[in-house]
């Protein structure tokens, strides 16, 4: 099964399955972007629309793609705001953004399912404004050693989404190496994570080159 096929069988139930690492990332994208505002967002892999749904009540205009038909199906169904459209689109092969078109480009649990991060900060880049934002938000690699995959479970069968492990140095060397900054880099923890390794890593990357914050931690992401 491909990553595409996956996905799109999973959208029937995406949003009623219990997942923890679904509804951190939820909270954690209102914490650190529910305050701000953007004139333009591009959302990678929006999937259901979860986190899509804020964005519209954060930006002028929400852009959002998704590669699976199915994902991109419920997300249309779930929000009818006016400044969001979305679209198909794969975004391990080159973006039809227009050069500096957004000021803001947003990407939560998408990452571990491609391969190669750097054409995507890549093509972020080339997407952004001057000073533009990138916000990125990942399973921790430190729960995929520990084994930890995308899955989900229908009618008694599990199915596992294919991933690739990304370190947090991946990241860092891949964003800088197209251009960005670390603006800040923090890790997450559910409640009910106690003494476990974080659920999730997120990052503020800025165009440009200065480090202007690392390691700063809200409330909710300690143990
Ligand atoms: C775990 S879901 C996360 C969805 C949403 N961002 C959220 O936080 O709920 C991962 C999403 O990434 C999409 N995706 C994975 N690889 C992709 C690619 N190469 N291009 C576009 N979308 C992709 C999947 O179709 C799926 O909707």
């Amino acid at each position: 099964m491909t990553i595409q096929e996956g996905y799109t069988i999973w959208s029937e139930t995406y949003d009623a399955d219990t997942n923890r690492t679904r509804d951190l990332d939820a909270q954690i994208t209102a914490l650190v972007l529910g305050n701000r505002r953007f004139a333009s967002i591009l959302e990678l892999g929006c999937g259901t629309g979860k986190n899509t749904a804020l964005l519209a009540t954060i930006g002028g205009t929400v852009r959002a793609v998704d590669f699976s038909e199915g994902m991109i199906a419920r997300a249309k169904a779930r929000i009818s705001a006016p400044n969001v459209t979305f679209a198909a689109a794969n975004i391990a092969e080159p973006w039809d953004a227009l050069a500096e078109s957004f000021d803001l480009v947003v990407c939560n649990l998408v990452l571990e399912h491609l391969e190669h991060l750097s054409p995507v900060f890549a093509e972020a880049h080339r997407a952004l404004s001057q000073r533009g934002t990138f916000f990125l938000s990942e399973l921790h690699p430190f729960r995929q050693y520990d084994g930890s995959v995308a899955n989900f479970s229908q009618g008694g069968t599990a199915t596992e989404i294919p991933a690739f492990l990304h370190n947090v140095s991946d990241f860092v060397t891949a964003a800088q190496g197209k251009g960005f900054a670390v603006q800040a880099l923090q890790e997450w923890w559910h409640d009910d994570d106690a003494g476990q390794p974080p659920r999730l890593l997120s990052f503020l990357f800025t165009k440009g080159t200065v480090i202007e914050q690392i390691g700063a931690s809200g409330d909710i992401s300690k143990p």
